[in-house]
C-alpha cells in the first residue's frame, strides 16, 4: 500500500548545504587569499572554520542581502581572484539562499513583549524612554546604554541603566536586545540579560545585569538600521 507522506520533507539545514555544496568551490577557488586577510579584507575562509568564518565576516555582510545573488559574495565576481564558474555560482547560491532564508526566520520571541520606540542604529549613547509604553507612561524612567565597536566584529553595549522617576518605580524582566534591519527584525543572540529581573524604586536607578552585553548580529553594514530593546515583562512597581 502507498501511504501519502503527510509531512514535508525535512529541508536540510544550511550548515549541511554548506559543507556538502558550497565548502568544496570555496575552498578550492577562494582559499589560497581568503584563508588570511587579504588587506583590510579580514579572512572570511579560514581553514577548518570555513563555515563559521565566512557567515560572521564583517557581522554577516555576506548574509545581509534579500536573496543569496545580491550578496556580496556572489556579486564579487573578477577581482585580483576568480569569479566562480557557472557550478561553483550555483552551488554557492543555493546554499547561501537557504542560509538566508533560514536566518530570516529565525523570527524573535518579540511579539508578545513590550517592546521600548526603537532607535537610530548608531555608535555612541542613548536614551530610550518609557513615555509612550504602557503601563510605565512615564518619559522620565528610561533606559540608558552607550554602544561602541568591540573585536572580532562584535558591538559593546556598556553601562546599561534603568532609571525610574521620581513617581514611577518600575520592574523589568529579561530585556533583549533586537535589530530592523532592510530584510529582517533579528533579536540579538546576547542571552546574559535573559535572567535579568531588576526593580527600580523611584528616584533612583540602577545598572542592568552587568551593565554590559556583547552584541554579535547588529546590521551596521545596513545605514536604515534600528536598534531595539524588548522586555519579557514591564511592570510599575509603585
Ligand atoms: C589571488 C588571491 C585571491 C583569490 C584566489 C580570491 N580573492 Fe577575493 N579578494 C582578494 C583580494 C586581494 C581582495 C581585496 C581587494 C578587493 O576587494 O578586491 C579580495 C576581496 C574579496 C571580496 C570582498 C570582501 C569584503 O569584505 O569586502 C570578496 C567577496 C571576494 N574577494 C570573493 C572571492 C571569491 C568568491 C573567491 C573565489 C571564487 C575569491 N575572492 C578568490 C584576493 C583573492
Amino acid at each position: 500500500m502507498c501511504s501519502q507522506r503527510s509531512e514535508q520533507e525535512p529541508v536540510a539545514d544550511p550548515i549541511t548545504l554548506f559543507e556538502s555544496l558550497a565548502k568544496q568551490p570555496l575552498v578550492s577557488s577562494c582559499s589560497l587569499c581568503h584563508s588570511v586577510p587579504q588587506g583590510t579584507v579580514g579572512a572570511f575562509l579560514a581553514i577548518g572554520a570555513e563555515y563559521q568564518s565566512i557567515t560572521s565576516h564583517r557581522i554577516g555582510v555576506f548574509l545581509n542581502a534579500a536573496t543569496a545573488a545580491q550578496s556580496l559574495l556572489l556579486q564579487k565576481g573578477a577581482h585580483i581572484g576568480p569569479a566562480f564558474n557557472t557550478a561553483q555560482y550555483i552551488a554557492v547560491q543555493t546554499w547561501l539562499d537557504a542560509e538566508i532564508a533560514f536566518r530570516n526566520s529565525r523570527k524573535p520571541e518579540l511579539t508578545n513583549s513590550y517592546r521600548l520606540p526603537t532607535a537610530p542604529l548608531a555608535i555612541g549613547d542613548f536614551t530610550m524612554r518609557f513615555g509612550s509604553l504602557a503601563p510605565i507612561n512615564d518619559a522620565q524612567v528610561s533606559l540608558t546604554f552607550s554602544l561602541a565597536p568591540a573585536k572580532d566584529d562584535l558591538y559593546r553595549v556598556s553601562q546599561l541603566k534603568l532609571a525610574a522617576s521620581p513617581n514611577t518605580s518600575i520592574f523589568i524582566k529579561s530585556p533583549k536586545f533586537y535589530f530592523i534591519s532592510a530584510n529582517s527584525t533579528i533579536a540579538d543572540s546576547a542571552n546574559s540579560l535573559d535572567m535579568v529581573e531588576l526593580g527600580v524604586e523611584a528616584g533612583s536607578s540602577m545598572t542592568v545585569g552587568s551593565g554590559t552585553v556583547l552584541l554579535s548580529n547588529t546590521p551596521i553594514n545596513d545605514p536604515n538600521a534600528r536598534i531595539g530593546v524588548a522586555f519579557q515583562i514591564v511592570k510599575r512597581a509603585n
